[in-house]
């Protein structure tokens, strides 16, 4: 059973071309402690049921073959009736109940040692904002603000788990990395914890796991899990003001014409709209549109002249730019390093 569902989940993560980033992390690899414990009561559950099933499955099939009509039997006479055994309906009462209440308690237990870890002092921070159809990812105590990804420190001997308060500004999403932790709703109005703590250093692959609109699908994110240090140089940088790069004034001044300043922030110039994505350090995002195509010179062109082409449904409009200011735009969003 185990092996089957693990070959179902291979498949699919097979890689879809052009669209790389759609992919399924392994719920059967779990690399984070609530994912792991999660991962565990899932097979116990597996085992019993099948168990379960097993021995129903055998009975019903001795009996279909044991107790058929035989060309010997008279056909006018009932069958003998058995009713009213206490043995064999205190076996079918409290088997069933001891089978529940263990499953009970030992999901009971996972919830709590989930719910109830106590965050350690040193913990990492992170508030993520679930938006139609994007993450907002926040970092309170370096004064980041970023997009889809989520940056942590990897926690190879289990010490150094990252906070997670998730949020929402329009619909309910769900916040979902298979490998390191459960989904667990983002809600306007109401702050939700979660935490993980990613044992090996990786891209880990999540989706939105609650149903918000056209481009629910399209919300993916990634954890980003690496040394403590290299996750100090990145955050180092995320401080930084937008980079001033010669070459890019032209576009620069143009973006600051157009509505883009209405939605987006850049750090340090008057762009400072909150709908859309922080674009202060784009180019140092893996993707765009929430994951739907990798972070690359054409793939950015190509939404800038028209997010519906690839996104449909998106919030960001098409602007309507002429080649030569899709131009200016992009060597400015390219210099945003
Ligand atoms: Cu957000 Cu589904």
């Amino acid at each position: 059973m185990g092996s089957f569902l693990y070959s179902l989940n291979a498949l699919l993560q097979a890689q879809v071309p052009d669209l790389p980033e759609h992919r399924v992390g392994n719920i059967f690899k779990p690399l984070a402690s609530p994912a792991q414990w999660e991962h565990d009561i899932g097979l116990l559950t597996i085992a019993i049921t099948t168990g379960i099933f097993i021995v129903v499955a055998s009975i019903i099939v001795y009996t279909i073959f044991r107790f058929r009509r035989k060309p010997s039997d008279d056909m006018h006479q009932e069958p003998a009736q058995v009713f009213g055994s206490n043995q064999i309906e205190l076996a079918w009462t409290v088997i069933p109940v001891l089978i529940v209440f263990v499953l009970i308690g030992v999901t009971a237990r996972v919830v709590a040692s989930v719910q109830n870890a106590s965050p350690p002092k040193s913990t990492l921070k992170i508030t993520v904002v679930g938006h139609q159809w994007w993450w907002e990812v926040r970092y309170p105590d370096y004064h980041i603000v970023t997009a889809n990804e989520v940056h942590m420190p990897s926690s190879p001997d289990g010490t150094a788990a990252s906070y997670l308060e998730l949020t929402s500004v329009d619909v309910a999403h769900s916040f979902w990395i298979p490998q390191l932790s459960g989904k667990m709703d983002a809600i306007p109005n109401r702050i939700n914890y979660l935490w993980m703590d990613p044992r090996e250093r990786g891209t880990y692959w999540g989706n939105c796991a609650e149903y918000c609109g056209t481009q629910h699908a399209n919300m993916l994110l990634r954890v980003i899990a690496q040394p403590e240090a290299d996750f100090k140089a990145w955050a180092a940088e995320q401080q930084k003001p937008a980079a001033e790069s010669d070459g890019a004034a032209n576009g620069k001044a143009l973006f600051q014409s157009l509505s883009c300043v209405n939605c987006h922030v850049v750090r340090g110039t008057p762009a400072e709209g909150k709908f859309g994505p922080d674009l202060t350090h784009l180019m140092s995002r893996q993707t765009i549109g929430s994951g739907v195509r990798d972070n690359s010179p054409e793939n950015l062109r190509a939404w800038v002249n028209d997010p519906q082409q690839i996104k449909p449904g998106c919030l960001m409009p098409s602007l309507k730019l002429t080649e030569g200011e899709l131009k200016d735009v992009i060597t400015y969003l390219e210099s945003l390093k």
